[in-house]
């Protein structure tokens, strides 16, 4: 008997992935390149399901079934480039090379674009969801050839999280398309969690509540409209006690966040698409602040002056207000990072569809939440929607919501509490529903130091003012 599917690199994830196809009664070749791993799953596992462990890549390759369909799970970067050219030559036309690392899209691409040359499939994919949801079903965003998702998506599907019953995979589009995505939904996962922790910062300094009590506040709104996982896990991280002091668990862990780096790639990828997508950028900024161990050394030597935390009243309901804040600036975080997707897809003819990655994002993900039946529902009504922020539901949220956050905004200013997050979105909403933008005086230094011309409201055309001049005339450019 041949294998269905096949897995190399076997650590952590690629050991739950390969389970959870033999748990779903799918024969699973395995290959790692120490062989102890491999050996290890199946002496542990093996009762689980079939298997087919192989010590060389040849007998690994030699036990699939055809069209050959290989999972590579490693390390991202210069780890894969080595898989993928070790497996290449022994794979035949048809066959399918699935990368389900965090690779970089436009890796991705490179790679899609070689293989093709030789005939082999290759499916960037992502997978989110940690190594429980790898386990016991993950959100799947495929990308690769349209042909190769008939083949390997029933597969993918089965093992999947499902949200009310329907699986959490789908073909996202060609190319790098599945990997674009699952970037983004890794950089909403950092405005997320950055809004989560400027929530629980104000609620601690402004409101004087204890972790423990935050964590109930978070379990309270876990079950409201805000209820999600990273919330939900929020509260866990809240109420946990360090052993060895005694102390909030919170307050024995360095200060300074920690990234592998896809959070940074979803701005970079950003600018480059002129998307503005400042929620997921300032929590990006605030993670490197937070690192940046000498700079704020040097800032708290200097004795930076300004109002000490929670010196202050809140003018309004803290807790009702915070959790406003922090749902007005979730949405605009989402919609940014969907605009964005929109924006690449456009860009590189993925023909993404939106509502379908808010979809496969209701469950197996880190971002999973009731939030996104809404953006589903948003982009199945309309699926031009030029942003979130403008469909009804959203609409409706954020009116309700903006007295609130700019309470919020201001208390945090006033009592020198760094909140980017919600300052930054409130910054683009107020941007966005603004009549005149000073990009206008913009527009006219621009012309003044440069001749870079500038647009009239009145008539069309470009336009350059003779600002060397006496007369300052404006002349056609
Ligand atoms: C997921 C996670 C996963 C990983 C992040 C962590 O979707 O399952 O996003 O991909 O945990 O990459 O990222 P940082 O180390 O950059 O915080």
């Amino acid at each position: 008997e041949k294998a269905q599917i096949g897995v190399t690199g076997l650590a952590v994830m690629g050991r739950n992935l390969a389970r959870n196809f033999a748990r779903h009664g799918h024969t699973v070749a395995l290959h790692n390149r120490s062989y102890g791993r491999t050996k290890d799953l199946v002496e542990q596992f093996g009762d689980e399901g079939k298997f087919i462990p192989s010590e060389t890549a040849e007998q690994f390759v030699a036990s699939l079934e055809r069209p050959r369909r290989v999972v590579i799970m490693v390390k991202a970067g210069g780890p894969t480039d080595a898989v993928i050219d070790e497996f290449a030559p022994l794979l035949e036309k048809g066959d399918m090379l699935i990368d389900a690392g965090n690779a970089h899209y436009l890796d991705t691409r490179r790679r899609e674009a070689a293989l093709k040359e030789i005939g082999i499939h290759f499916v960037g994919m992502g997978v989110s969801g940690g190594e429980e949801g790898a386990l016991h079903g993950p959100s799947i965003m495929p990308g690769g050839p349209k042909e190769s998702y008939d083949a390997l998506g029933p597969l993918l599907e089965d093992i999947s999280a499902k949200a009310e019953g329907e699986p959490c995979c789908v073909h996202v589009g060609p190319d790098g398309a599945g990997h674009f995505v699952k970037m983004v939904h890794n950089g909403i996962e950092y405005a997320d969690m950055q809004l989560i922790a400027e929530a629980y910062d104000l609620l601690r300094q402004v409101g004087g509540h204890s972790p423990a009590e935050i964590a109930e506040i978070f379990k309270g709104w876990n079950e409201g409209r805000l209820g999600s996982y990273l919330i939900e896990i929020t509260a866990e991280v809240l109420k946990q006690v360090d052993a060895a002091t005694g102390k909030p668990f919170v307050d024995i862990v360095l200060d300074q966040a920690e990234q592998k780096g896809t959070g940074r790639w979803t701005v970079q990828a950003a600018l480059d698409l002129g998307v503005p997508v400042s929620g997921i950028a300032e929590s990006v900024f605030a993670r490197a602040l937070s690192g940046g161990a000498d700079v704020r050394k040097a800032a708290a030597d200097a004795g930076l002056p300004g109002p000490s935390a929670g010196s202050g009243e809140h003018a309004g309901d803290l807790r009702a207000d915070v959790e406003q804040a922090l749902f007005a600036s979730k949405i605009v975080a989402y919609a940014q990072g969907f605009q964005q997707i929109q924006a690449a897809s456009k860009e590189y003819g993925w023909d993404i569809d939106p509502g379908a990655m808010a979809k496969i994002w209701r469950a197996g993900c880190i971002i999973r939440a009731k939030f996104l039946d809404f953006i589903k529902q948003a982009y199945d009504k309309q699926p031009e929607l030029a942003t979130l922020l403008v469909d009804d539901y959203f609409l409706d949220a954020v009116s309700g919501a903006q007295q609130a956050w700019r309470r919020v905004v201001a208390t945090a200013a006033s009592q020198g509490i760094p909140t980017p997050g919600f300052t930054s979105a409130l910054a683009y909403y107020d941007g966005l529903r603004a009549k005149r933008l000073p990009a206008a005086l913009i527009q006219g230094q621009r012309d003044f130091f440069g001749a870079h011309t500038y647009h009239r409201i009145d008539k069309p055309g470009s336009f350059h003012t003779l600002w060397a001049t006496d007369d300052r005339k404006e002349v056609d450019a």
